[in-house]
């Protein structure tokens, strides 16, 4: 196969040998004659002449090589209690009598669907039988209150939602069909029908004429074959935080998608056919989308989902168990999960009580990782953690140590080098490209490799906007970082208003625009702030009317319930303090770098164009109320 060095360079030489040679790693319909069609920049894609099914990559293709017996999934929940296995067979007729039951609410090719779903094996059944039928799915996680998923039904204009009665997070029970209802109600545009499936813990109303129980629905459904779609047809719209309360809906097409994620698996994560890979995020995040369903599935693996927690499901030694039980190979997760577990575990007590030799590579990604971190997993583990680098925007790394082709130095704190495909520069102001060890913008030179982001959901004037115009001829990642003299990449910081809340991406431009609906907030700022645990956490300062007449606290505990009913839980909005004013520039830019420096503790300078210098000092005490900066150990 070759060297590392030896696989990126023929790809960059070659992009249309590499990524054809790729393209064998699928079956189609049509096989691609052509690569990349670049008749329309900025508008790149992929295997346009090709036509296949991505759904019957994932599983049919397994089962007429006489792997219908081999588990697909592996279900196991703390949280419930339960487990269960489901073989590639039984997958196959399930995601078959899906797709027969979307028809037949009048699902049909290219239809929207939303799937706002707990962690339980219906919510890949629903995501598969999508891909079967054509349709694009568009996962809204559990966590997103009514207003987000509201948001997402105008934008998305799904004919059919998937949901169920309820998810399970530690201690209480959450009741999605309300939320569901809400956001119907509050949305301009109405799904024909939903499909809601039941769990044991609590029942759903159905409104009649509307809602199908799934069961009743699924079971007796005809069972659809694949349909045939163009490569360049989308197989689903993820929507991610931006500067604005607006999300972006990424688009993911069908052919690139399943050529990378299938040529990932095994260069990059070293897992074949028949290999545990395990990543412990949610389906309704792009790790979730990509490497707990598509690429294990693509590759013939089996997945397990996990429906629990690092730590209280019942305990910080339940990754241990998932890894001995299931004979996990390869574990994704992200950092805070890590993190999560050495606090509760400082010695990893808990892992005298599993034989986890099954492990060859943990994999961390969605935020930086520590070299604390890093460094405690590999001594508790004993295996190579590789830190990687990517996007919802790119639907698989950018960067990462690809140890299925050679496993390169490891270096603390960089998520090693680019795959191929990915040209990256590090760019100043000027569009100029900087020197090794420079700091500067990510970007990534166009054309980007196949699966990512071909446009945004029914905005191409707003991708070339947002991703394609502040560096004509690159992909601007909102990142900063720099390069070292060897290539490998280091994220620093976003340059936009995107903070990174336990591996989620949060826009504080949204918790802002939310904030300032209270009646008594006259103006708001929101922050991140250095958490241990979670990396960041979004922190609130606002000033009320002159006239607001409430008690502060009260406005802080309104502002605090506001955000997390509008966007939702996941959030983690809890530090809300008052001032009376904003501190700004003279031009009216307020300063929320320097703010967010004064509450992680960091050095900080009086910024020469400062309007009321005073302001800053105040803004130090309302941090100090809230205990920031925090006591350095
Ligand atoms: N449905 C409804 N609510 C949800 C939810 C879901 N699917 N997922 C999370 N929430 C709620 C939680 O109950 C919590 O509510 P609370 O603050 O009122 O208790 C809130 O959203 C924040 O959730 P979470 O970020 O999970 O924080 P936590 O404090 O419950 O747990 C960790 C902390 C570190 C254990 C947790 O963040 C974690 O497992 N992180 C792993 C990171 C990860 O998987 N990232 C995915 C990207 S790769
Ligand atoms: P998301 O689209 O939600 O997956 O978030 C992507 C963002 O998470 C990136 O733009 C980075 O800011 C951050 N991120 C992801 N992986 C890493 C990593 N390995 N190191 C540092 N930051 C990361």
């Amino acid at each position: 196969m070759g060297t590392y060095q030896d696989v990126y360079e023929g790809a960059q030489s070659d992009a249309t040998g590499f990524w054809l040679e790729a393209a064998n790693g699928i079956d189609w319909v049509t096989p691609p004659q052509t690569a990349l069609d670049d008749s329309n920049p900025p508008f790149y894609r992929w295997f346009a002449d090709g036509t296949l099914n991505t759904c019957f990559n994932a599983v049919d293709r397994h089962v007429d090589a006489g792997g219908g017996d081999q588990v697909a999934i592996i279900y196991d929940s703390p949280i419930t209690g339960n487990a269960s296995k489901m073989t590639y067979g039984a997958l196959q007729t399930a995601t078959a009598r899906f797709a027969g039951m979307l028809q037949s609410l009048g699902v049909e090719k290219g239809d929207r669907v939303i799937i706002y779903m707990p962690m339980i094996i219906e919510s890949i059944i629903a995501m598969l039988g999508c891909a079967r039928l054509g349709a694009v799915h568009s996962v809204v996680f559990g966590g997103f209150a009514a207003a987000e998923l509201a948001t997402r039904i105008d934008d998305a204009k799904p004919k059919a939602i998937i949901s169920a009665s309820c998810g399970h997070e530690p201690g209480r029970i959450v009741a999605y069909k309300p939320l569901l209802d809400e956001a119907i109600e509050n949305a301009a545009h109405k799904p024909d029908h939903c499909v809601i499936y039941q769990r044991e813990a609590l029942a759903a109303d159905l409104v009649a004429g509307r809602d199908l129980e799934w069961h009743a629905a699924h079971e007796n459904a005809p069972e659809l074959p694949p349909v045939t779609v163009k490569a360049t047809d989308p197989l689903y719209v993820l929507y991610t935080s931006g500067t604005t309360g607006q999300p972006k809906g990424v688009v993911r097409d069908n052919g690139g998608h399943a050529v990378a994620l299938a040529w990932s698996m095994p260069n990059i994560y070293a897992t074949g056919p028949g290999d545990v890979y395990w990543a412990a995020s949610d389906i309704g995040w792009v790790v979730g989308h990509s490497y707990i369903v598509y690429a294990p599935l693509l590759a013939g693996c089996t997945t397990v989902l996990f429906e629990g927690k690092p730590v209280g499901t019942p305990d910080a030694g339940v990754f241990w168990r998932i890894i001995s039980e299931h004979k996990v190979k390869v574990l994704f997760t992200a950092p805070t999960a890590f993190r999560a577990i050495k606090r509760a575990d400082p010695d990893a007590d808990f892992l005298e009580n599993y034989d986890t030799s099954s492990l060859e590579y943990l994999f961390l990604a969605g935020e930086r990782a520590d070299p604390d971190t890093i460094i405690w997993a590999q001594d508790k583990l004993n295996v190579p953690v590789i830190d990687h680098w990517w996007q919802t925007e790119t639907g698989w790394p950018m960067c990462a140590n690809p140890v299925g082709i050679e496993q390169l130095p490891i270096k603390l704190g960089s998520p090693s080098v680019p795959m191929p495909g990915y040209e990256i520069d590090i760019l100043g102001e000027d569009g100029s490209v900087k020197a090794p060890d420079e700091l500067g913008s990510i970007a990534v030179r166009l054309p980007m490799p196949p699966a990512c982001l071909p446009t945004v959901w029914g905005a191409d004037a707003a991708f070339v906007e947002k991703y394609l115009t502040t560096f004509p001829g690159y992909y601007e990642t909102g990142d900063a970082g720099y390069k070292d003299a060897d290539g490998y990449l280091y994220i620093m910081a976003r340059t936009d208003d995107v903070i990174n809340v336990a591996g989620h991406r949060l826009s504080t431009g949204q918790l802002e625009e939310v904030l300032a609906e209270h009646p008594d907030v006259a103006e708001c700022a929101v922050i991140g702030v250095a958490d241990q645990l979670k990396g960041q956490l979004p922190l609130g300062l606002i000033c009320l009317y002159p006239k607001s007449t409430k008690p502060v606290e009260q406005v802080c505990a309104e502002a605090i319930d506001l955000v997390k009913t509008r966007v939702g839980r996941v959030s983690a909005f809890n530090l809300v303090a008052t001032i009376d004013r904003l501190p700004k520039t003279r031009s009216g830019k307020v300063l929320r770098a320097t703010m967010a420096k004064i509450a992680d503790g960091e050095a900080w300078s009086m910024p020469a164009t400062i309007d009321d210098p005073v302001i800053l000092e105040e803004v130090a005490t309302a941090l100090k109320t809230l205990g920031y900066p925090k006591p350095t150990d």
